[in-house]
């Protein structure tokens, strides 16, 4: 299995372009099922969990090409609806926004309850409820769901929490329903814009994505588009920080910076300087930072997958900073990872409190999930000696090139494998 070996590397500087984002290619790789023809997308970064649906829909019967770099087409003329077993979805939650375009399309769908990031319980009660608003008897037995209708009905639909990975479910199953969904307390999530956006050229009919409304309006067929995805906010998100930390100075292309707005505000709140320029963005860290609170929430909110980057940060700055994790219950097991470096932090429920210390210190420490394994890499950069981050494939489900992009910027990191 691979490692991470990270040296302290102060003052990173230079430029990286943001890859596109994995949490819209997912939804949108998902959606190609309600073409039936041929889509062609641009910005599909290169990771594992990309692998993993890529597996899906070809088990399916799709065919998915990558003709250029990060140019992917993909032919779903030919799929089917087959069972999708245990091997595929237990590698990834993001597996069930498969559910919604086969409703869709088919009217049944069939997958074996997901796996992925160990940060939560997770259910899909949500997906469910809507599911079943529209229509569709969902039974859940041995391990699967099965999902099957007369055809779809739009419906009024209350969402009981703005679940992303719920949003998106229920926008495709809706876009190819009978008369009208309205989707209330939606996800306002820059990724389910993104997926509206491309349902829209594929000839769907869906409003109000961005807002806590959304209304779908079921179209007879859809068929084939181009979209090219957008940048990856956590991405960009953990490089900001990494400037901000390291006291370097790096500029990032390929940003829609109304999506990392609390990003940029709490960066310059702990005192770094946030230059914003049309699709660039310049961060430069100070040598004194100020302590601060975060409290992750659902979009525009604090994004909970930024909270381990921040808390790395909170290590090494003098005074005391708290956060209040409010989207994922298990997201603190990065915690005793960052006491094995020298930190002093102290869980009370969804509360961690962040006293500074004077400096971290190189340890082995594993990645616990994907941005916890990015927030470790950040700790490396920062503390006196080795640090050793192990399971990385938690790394490598979502961030593209990272150690390229970390290393182009001077930082001393370094694969293994073992
Ligand atoms: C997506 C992102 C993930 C991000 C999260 C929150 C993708 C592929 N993943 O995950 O990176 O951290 O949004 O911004 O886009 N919940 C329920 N019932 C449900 C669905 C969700 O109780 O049916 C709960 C979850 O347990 C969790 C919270 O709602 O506590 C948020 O989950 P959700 O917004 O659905 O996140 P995902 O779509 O899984």
């Amino acid at each position: 299995m691979d490692k991470f070996l990270v040296n302290k590397s102060m003052n990173l500087k230079g430029k990286v372009r943001v890859s596109g984002a994995k949490n819209a290619a997912l939804p949108i790789l998902a959606a190609s099922i309600l073409a039936g023809d041929e889509v062609i997308l641009e910005d599909v970064p290169r990771l594992r969990d990309i692998e993993i649906m890529e597996d899906i829909l070809t088990t399916l019967g799709a065919d998915f090409e990558f003709i250029e770099e990060n140019k992917l087409r993909i032919d779903t003329s030919r799929v089917e609806n087959k069972d999708i077993g245990y091997e595929l979805t237990s590698q990834m939650r993001a597996s069930t926004l498969i559910m919604g375009p086969l409703l869709a399309r088919f009217g049944n769908a069939k997958i074996s309850l997901p796996g992925g990031c160990t940060i939560g319980t997770r259910p899909i009660d949500l997906h469910l409820k809507g599911f079943r608003a529209l229509g569709v008897d969902c039974d859940v037995h041995n391990g699967y769901i099965e999902a099957h209708s007369e055809g779809l009905v739009g419906q009024k639909i209350y969402l009981d929490f703005p679940s992303v990975g719920a949003t998106e479910n229920i926008i495709m199953a809706a876009t190819l329903a009978e008369g009208e969904t309205i989707l209330d307390n939606a996800a306002m999530e820059p990724e389910i814009v993104d997926l509206s956006n491309f349902l829209n050229k594929m000839g769907a009919d869906v409003k109000g994505a961005g807002t806590p409304t959304i209304r779908i309006k079921g179209v007879e067929k859809l068929g084939k588009a181009s979209h090219q995805i957008i940048p990856d906010r956590i991405e960009a998100g953990t490089f900001m920080v990494a400037a901000a930390m390291t006291d370097g100075d790096i500029e990032l292309e390929n940003i829609i910076t109304s999506h990392i707005k609390p990003v940029i505000a709490k960066l310059k709140e702990m005192g770094a300087t946030v230059e914003e320029n049309g699709s660039h963005i310049r961060v430069k860290g100070t040598s004194e930072p100020k302590a601060t609170d975060i409290k992750t929430m659902p979009h525009p909110g604090f994004p909970t997958d930024m909270q381990a980057q921040f808390m790395a940060f909170m290590n090494i700055i003098d005074g005391t900073s708290v956060v209040i994790e409010t989207i994922f219950e298990n997201r603190f097991r990065i915690v005793d990872e960052f006491k094995r470096m020298g930190a002093d932090i102290k869980i009370d429920g969804r509360t961690a409190i962040v006293q500074g210390v004077e400096e971290l210190t190189g340890s082995e420490v594993k990645a616990t999930d994907l941005r916890a394994g990015a927030a470790l890499i950040l700790a490396g950069l920062v503390a006196e000696g080795e640090t050793i981050v192990d399971d990385i494939y938690h790394i490598d489900r979502g961030y593209e090139n990272i150690e390229e992009k970390f290393k182009a910027l001077g930082a001393n990191i370094k694969r293994v494998s073992v």
